[in-house]
């Protein structure tokens, strides 16, 4: 490989090329475009908004792992990041590796812990994680039962990948019955519900730690809280996420380092034991609970909309531990940038993304709309990262749920929370929808 390499500094990749095509990508693309030595990002299928950091090459798909391993491949790039669950989950890193490519995102075998949450509860339970009390069910009788047992609150979860509807938490057992004769018996989630996990509904603020990982090593990035529901004050149906701060007060940095100590790193090893070698982005979902972090769930990848807080924060190079990650080098390349503890540095700002989604989303969204005022929010000081976006005869317009994120920046979550929502403000089209809580606990309280 061609990566660069200077005394003292881990080996840089030059060319890397990002799968995905939403504002997370974006992201990261746009990160590891400002890291010294990056001479190139490609991105797969990209969007037309990403040529400002990217070359897009949009007609390779992130589902079309050979003709992206033949694009890796021609192009002779020194890493692939993989933004997206469906690929890894699916074997894209695999298909790289067996390629020789160097690859940031987990194997199959490891991803299955995010598209399997019965395996997530094996492998959590296996390394002693801290979690609600739960069990794995395929019939409704012993399912409920469980339920019964609990005694309060419970949530019933399908198994499988559901495109973050999966999870439904219930107040009564006629509630549980009913979330487990959609899942087990009609089929709501397909075959991603024909298992499911009940659990003890927990109660808490959440929080979101994801950590650049190899097999052994796990470096945190700051905490993050994401907002799921569409609509202000915790309202109305869940979301892919509708916007996201960095940092969370209530998980300072000595609570970050013992959530890498208490879950990563036994989650890492578990996997390892299993031969589910991770490497990438372990994105533990907590609970705070007044007895500690609890686990909700593990992604594996960068959280969306979390990632566009998180990665502005990012004070070190990214680039060369990313590619140390892909190849079992992360210890060393930490010592190398003179990274002590599991923290990776930050910078002292805050960051508060939000998302703008178009109307109908979560449900269908309109698309076609005309998008005005990007520029201006860029002119304003803010980040713009661009998902259901699309250019059609000189104009940007709305091809999707979650169209952009804005970032502000500021010293602290409220002025960073401020100046993102005045840069939202300035970017219009048709029925858009943002949340204007977020960062704002004085406006999270207005009914
Ligand atoms: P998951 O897909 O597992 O992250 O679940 C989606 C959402 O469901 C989480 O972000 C929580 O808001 C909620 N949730 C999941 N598990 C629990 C639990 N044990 N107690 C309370 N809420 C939960
Ligand atoms: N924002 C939550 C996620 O990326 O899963």
């Amino acid at each position: 490989m061609s990566a660069s390499s200077a005394p003292g500094i881990p080996p840089v990749p030059r060319s890397i090329l990002v799968v995905g095509g939403g504002a997370r990508e974006h992201a990261l693309a746009w990160r590891l475009r400002a890291d010294p030595g990056v001479e190139r990002i490609l991105e797969a299928p990209g969007n037309a908004g990403h040529g400002d950091v990217a070359q897009v090459v949009s007609d390779v798909h992130a589902d079309e792992s050979v003709a992206l391993v033949a694009l890796a491949r021609r192009e002779g790039v020194d890493l692939v990041v993989v933004g997206p669950e469906a690929p890894l989950v699916s074997g894209l890193a695999d298909r790289m590796r067996a390629a020789g490519i160097p690859t940031f995102g987990p194997c199959a075998a490891a991803a299955a812990l995010e598209g399997s949450k019965a395996l997530c509860r094996r492998i959590a339970t296996r390394g002693g994680v801290p979690m609600a009390s739960g069990a794995v069910f395929d019939a409704v009788a012993p399912a409920l039962a469980y339920a019964a047992s609990l005694d309060g609150p419970v949530v019933v979860k399908a198994d499988g990948l559901a495109a973050g509807k999966g999870v439904t938490v219930c107040r009564s057992l006629q509630d549980a019955e009913a979330a487990l004769r959609d899942a087990l018996e009609r089929r709501v989630f397909g075959d991603a519900g024909r298992r499911v996990i009940v659990e003890r509904a927990l109660e808490g603020r959440e929080a979101s730690v994801i950590a650049i990982c190899d097999t052994t090593t796990a470096l945190a990035l700051p905490a993050a809280r994401d907002h799921k529901r569409i609509l202000a004050g915790d309202r109305g149906p869940n979301t892919g996420g509708m916007g996201a701060f960095s940092p969370v007060a209530d998980l300072d940095d000595s609570a970050v380092a013992q959530v890498v100590a208490d879950f990563h790193l036994p989650t890492l090893a578990a996997l390892a034991a299993r031969g589910r070698p991770f490497r990438g982005a372990l994105y533990a979902g907590l609970m705070l609970t007044d007895e500690g972090p609890r686990l909700l769930e593990y992604n594996v990848r960068f959280g969306d909309p979390e990632a566009q807080a998180i990665l502005p924060r990012v004070a070190v190079p990214l680039a060369p531990l990313l590619l140390a990650a892909a190849t079992d080098r992360l210890a060393e390349a930490a010592t190398a940038l003179g990274i002590g503890g599991p923290l990776l540095p930050a910078r002292e700002e805050a960051a508060v993304a939000l998302v703008l989604a178009a109307e109908g989303y979560p449900g269908t969204p309109a698309t076609g709309d005309e998008i005005e005022g990007i520029d201006a929010a860029r002119a304003a000081g803010a980040l713009v990262f661009e998902a259901g976006t699309a250019r059609r005869e000189g104009r940007t317009v709305t091809s999707g749920g979650r169209v952009l994120t804005v970032v502000g920046r500021g010293r602290d979550v409220p002025e960073a929370a401020e100046r993102a929502h005045a840069a939202a403000d300035l970017v219009h089209f048709r029925g858009r929808q943002v949340r204007a809580d977020i960062g704002r606990p004085a406006v999270e309280r207005v009914p």
